[in-house]
């Protein structure tokens, strides 16, 4: 039997798995961090925080008596390296907003249809290169002792094996990357003076470009990415809805997207090929907010059980859950959430409604962008799905199945498969999927009254 490990730095925490070929969960190991809010809009995190977590992981796990590692992580965070590979400050993380004046400094510098047209995307505050530009603007002392920038995860991948290395996936959310090459844009960098040997070498998502205790480490892919091959959508006609602290619809495409919309990312997917994605950023964010703001000593069993009561339209009230800024339907980093539509009338219950709803709605105007119209039928995966009252309420918004898989385990399962890979325990991603991704469930959407 194999022992495959995949290990997922995320948000809130780090979760380590251990899979085997036939894609069952044999452990799995988690650890919390803290994400830092320092001023309204920023997020930082400190890597070294992701490095003691996930080192406790894979102990727990046994780790070092498995076959392959793979890697996945939160996507678009700067990790700023010196020349002995320290971190020079705290990493700045997918849904920081600070950036707003870099983005516009490289629309300036490269142009406006020409950095869509190299990238795939428009420049957007959370991706890594215009933090890279913030750094180099605001803090010029500590940018003049960066050598190299990486991803979470790949921050990670330098720690456990000594290599600088990233792939695809993940290298497609910087916003430096070419996007039909896949390699990084010379074009870019020197438009807007980052020098191109900040960014490691990329290669495939299942080459495993060094060993940790002898076992290989491959590279993995950024979270959506990898949590598509732990939900099958590794091919077009295949969606995929994170319920995770942002929100995504994902699908693989076609050939490389040409047709560019500002809210739905273009990147590189894990195994070849490419795949769009649109990404709200508070989706969970807002559902655990409102936890700690109206059920702090109830908690979410109370929370699902008052909003299952409050009935569809949450009585007029409506939640809008842009609480950090939103990427996806349109993109603002000044964007903020709220509710209106409240009334004296109204409980907490109307209100936890409400926020279930104004996310679910919010993912199916992200599924009317990707373009094709809403989906047959959904795959869901990430922290949401334990409740049975959301995937039922994104069922209804999205007037279709939802489908729920043995392991939820997303991510970290595409990780441990891209590490079976490039261990070569399957004959490519296809036999992967078959072996190791298997729908437990599907929800229907009842029938709901007009509001
Ligand atoms: C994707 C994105 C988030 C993070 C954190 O573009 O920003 O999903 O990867 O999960």
């Amino acid at each position: 039997m194999a022992r495959l490990i995949g290990l997922d730095i995320g948000t809130s925490s780090a979760k380590a798995i251990a899979l085997d070929e036939t894609g069952r969960i044999l452990g799995s190991a988690t650890r919390d961090y803290p994400l830092h809010l320092p001023e309204p809009g920023w997020a930082e995190q400190d890597p070294e925080d992701w490095w003691a977590a996930a080192q406790g992981c894979l102990e727990e796990l046994g780790a070092d008596r498995s076959d392959a590692i793979g890697l996945t992580g939160q996507m678009h965070g700067s990790v700023f390296l010196d020349s002995e590979g320290r971190s020079i400050r705290p990493a700045l993380v997918w849904c920081d907003q600070r950036t707003v004046a870099e983005c516009a400094e490289i629309e300036s510098k490269v142009g406006s249809a020409r950095i869509r047209e190299i990238t795939g995307n428009p420049p957007l505050s959370g991706f890594q290169l215009p933090k890279i530009l913030w750094l180099k603007n605001h803090e010029p002392e500590a940018f003049s002792r960066v050598r190299q920038v990486l991803l979470p995860k790949d921050f990670i991948r330098l720690r456990l094996t000594g290599v600088s290395a990233t792939e695809p996936s993940d290298a497609g959310g910087t916003g430096a990357l070419e996007l039909a090459s896949k390699t990084w844009s010379e074009e870019v960098l020197q438009a807007v003076g980052i020098p191109a040997g900040f960014f490691p070498e990329v290669h495939p998502s299942d080459f495993a470009s060094g060993r940790w205790n002898g076992i290989p480490v491959a590279g993995g892919g950024g979270d959506q990415a990898a949590a598509a091959v732990g939900t099958g959508a590794v091919v077009p006609g295949v969606v995929s809805i994170s319920l995770g602290t942002s929100g995504v619809v994902f699908e693989a495409a076609s050939g490389c997207p040409a047709d560019h919309v500002d809210s739905i990312h273009d990147f590189p997917h894990t195994m070849g090929g490419w795949h769009r994605m649109g990404v709200m950023l508070s989706c969970g964010g807002s559902i655990r907010w409102v936890r700690d703001l109206l059920y702090s000593a109830d908690g979410y069993d109370a929370m699902n059980r008052e909003a299952e009561s409050a009935g569809w339209g949450a009585d007029g009230a409506v939640f809008l859950p842009h609480l950090q800024g939103e990427r996806c339907p349109f993109v603002d980093p000044h964007a903020r959430g709220g509710w209106s539509g409240v009334s004296l009338s109204h409980s907490r219950g109307t209100l936890a409604r409400a926020a279930f709803e104004g996310v679910c709605l919010n993912l199916r105007a992200a599924c009317e962008l990707m373009g094709g119209g809403l989906p047959d039928r959904v795959r869901a995966n990430g922290g949401g799905v334990k409740s049975r009252l959301w995937v039922r309420l994104l069922a209804e918004a999205l007037e279709c199945p939802v489908q729920l898989l043995e392991s939820d385990e997303g991510p970290a399962l595409g990780a441990a498969i891209l590490g079976g890979l490039s261990a070569g325990v399957w004959n490519g991603m296809s036999e992967a999927v078959s072996a190791a991704v298997r729908v437990r469930a599907e929800v229907v959407p009842a029938e709901r009254p007009p509001v």
